[in-house]
């Protein structure tokens, strides 16, 4: 028996990457999957190759229009009681360069866009009389970097958004965490412009020295949407590699 067996989810952002990972998971475990996302041929695809399991629905998670119409789908498989917030664009740019327009597109999409979302499926996971929403941050949620001040505004929101909605939902017993990746082989990482051998280069000094990959990352949200976690609301779960205890120090001792 799967661990979401009776599960329905929406997964944004569930044509490639991440999103993707969480669809074949959450499959695997037994549940039915909307995947919302703005990229059709992949969406499709997907959704034929897990035909019975899922369905796409081409989504922008800035369109409330866009939003009712993915829940109604979610719903005809079932009562809806599982979202991932995991659609997000990244931009590295300076603060001098980063331009008033880049900025709003940024928050619409990574912070208004989970927003929506939340917003959605209340009323679904209302009458489900349960739910796990699953917000999607980033280690730049915990911490930052240089060319990051836009979007690691919008990963520290969704931190903060969850936390709120986390006290307002928890009496309809709908559970809401952040997962917080650290650097993953997907497109928004590179991986059509590099190897995962070159990728790991850049995580030398980190506690597991290496990239890591979409299915460690939906492991852990796969394990937020199930019953497993049914204590766990508010809160953070981090999959960096270790990146967010610190990074060796070469010049000191070590093993
Ligand atoms: N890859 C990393 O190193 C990393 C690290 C930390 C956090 N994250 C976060 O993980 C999540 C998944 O990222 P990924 O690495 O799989 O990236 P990705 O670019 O491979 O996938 C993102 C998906 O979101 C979709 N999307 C973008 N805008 C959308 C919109 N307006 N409406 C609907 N869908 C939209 C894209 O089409 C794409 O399928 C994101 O929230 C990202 O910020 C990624």
């Amino acid at each position: 028996m799967g661990r979401l067996n009776g599960k329905v989810a929406i997964v944004t952002g569930g044509a490639r990457g991440m999103g993707e990972a969480t669809v074949r998971i959450m499959v695997e475990e037994g549940a039915k999957v909307v995947i919302a996302d703005v990229l059709e041929e992949p969406g499709q695809a997907l959704a034929a190759e897990l035909a019975g399991a899922t369905v796409f629905r081409k989504t922008d998670v800035t369109s409330q229009a866009d939003w009712t119409a993915a829940v109604a789908a979610a719903n005809e498989m079932g009562p809806l009681n599982v979202l991932v917030n995991n659609a997000a664009i990244v931009m590295q740019k300076s603060i001098a360069d980063t331009t008033e327009d880049d900025f709003m597109n940024i928050v619409r999409i990574n912070q208004l866009g989970v927003f929506l979302g939340m917003q959605a499926v209340l009323e679904s996971m209302k009458a489900a009389g349960r739910g796990s929403i699953i917000n999607i941050s980033s280690i730049d949620g915990l911490q930052s970097k240089n060319s990051l001040c836009a979007y690691s505004a919008t990963k520290w929101a969704v931190r903060g958004m969850t936390k709120a909605a986390a006290i307002e939902m928890g009496k309809f017993n709908i559970r809401v965490n952040t997962v917080h990746p650290g650097g993953i082989f997907t497109a928004m990482h590179g991986n059509e412009f590099m190897s995962q051998e070159d990728a790991d280069q850049f995580y030398t000094r980190h506690p597991l020295p290496r990239v890591g990959l979409p299915r460690e990352v939906a492991a852990v949200t796969a394990f937020l949407a199930s019953d497993e976690a049914s204590y766990s609301t508010g809160s953070e779960f981090i999959a960096d590699g270790g990146w967010h205890a610190g990074l060796l120090e070469e010049a000191l001792p070590q093993l």
